[in-house]
């Protein structure tokens, strides 16, 4: 079939046996709409009226039951659901990450902490959700529903345990590591779904749309919030203390054990050259993006959205 055209295609031009330019084309278009400066931008700076009146990204409307195989473009079914099926696992149990990446942010940024984990009392009953886990609580079911719609089967996400929240003495170093980590996921997120929709149409690609623009959203905010806390504060990073030296080598360790967690779960063995070409391809823009936006950050633009003075209350 040749290319076209279509009006309601997300990534404009649509061929249904794609070569690895044709594939490149509609990644390249999807990065300058979704991930362009301005964007960014605007996703930063959301983060004061979050605080203020906080207030989830609604979706649009999904036909859910017009998802079918033919929305799939070049990769063969039995891949495609493998990494559903992987990515639902990955993507779960969003309670756990919510509540450990509260504890870590709590005493340094409390209004960041309540945007990620919500408001929890003494003994840890939550009295209010934080707008981190609204949003991310509807990818596991979006998947599970597009996986349902393509073999009539429902798969049942395997829930591994959230690490828990393991204080030191220096809770800059600790949230350091953690928000990398956090940060690397959202990232290893955006690139995924927008490559995911590189390779889909019609309902599959909308549901793809709305992952990513919620994955966007968060991997902008915590990048920035990481920005503008550590952009002054080498010494806590680079320290030769015990826990300065674990650090590091935790956070290297825990960032490898995630991509490799990664590639298990979305069965990477089973990928054609091109499938792996594409995704790393889709990795390097949007660390690109992510780069050219950070240079463009100044630090008054940070300490206006940050300056925590202003929202603690
Ligand atoms: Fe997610
Ligand atoms: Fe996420």
């Amino acid at each position: 079939m040749s290319n076209y055209l279509s009006p309601n295609d997300l990534a404009r031009e649509v061929c249904f046996k794609p070569n690895f330019f044709q594939t490149k084309a509609r990644i390249n278009f999807l990065i300058n709409h979704y991930l362009s400066l301005e964007k960014l931008c605007h996703r930063l700076e959301d983060l004061p009226r979050q605080w203020q009146y906080p207030q989830p990204r609604p979706w649009q409307n999904i036909n859910w039951q017009n998802i079918n195989s033919e929305q799939i473009i070049g990769i063969d079914l039995e891949v495609f659901l493998s990494i559903i099926a992987g990515t639902a696992d990955t993507e779960a149990p969003i309670r756990g990450y919510t509540q450990t990446s509260r504890q870590y942010l709590e005493k340094i940024h409390p209004a960041m902490a309540k945007f990620v984990g919500g408001l929890v009392t003494e003994n840890g009953t939550i009295i209010e959700l934080g707008i981190w886990e609204k949003e991310e609580r509807q990818h596991t079911p979006a998947l599970i529903k597009i996986y349902q719609q393509l073999t009539g089967k429902k798969i049942i996400p395997n829930f591994r345990p959230a690490k828990s929240y393991q204080p030191s003495r220096n809770p800059y170093a600790d949230l350091y590591c953690h928000g990398i980590h956090r940060v690397a996921t959202e990232y290893a997120a955006v690139s995924l779904y927008l490559w995911l929709m590189s390779h889909t149409t019609g309902e599959i690609q909308q549901v793809f749309q709305e992952i990513l623009q919620d994955e966007i959203n968060h991997m902008t905010k915590f990048w920035g919030f990481g920005l503008w806390l550590y952009s002054n504060k080498n010494t806590v990073i680079t320290d030769k203390s015990e826990s300065g030296v674990n650090c590091h080598r935790s956070y290297i360790s825990r960032l490898i054990s995630t991509f490799r967690r990664m590639m298990t779960v979305l069965h990477w063995d089973s990928w054609t050259a091109i499938d792996k070409i594409e995704l790393i391809y889709t990795f390097i823009c949007v660390f690109q993006c992510m780069q050219s936006w950070s240079n463009n950050m100044t630090a008054t633009n940070l300490q206006q959205i940050f300056d925590s003075s202003n929202f603690n209350s």
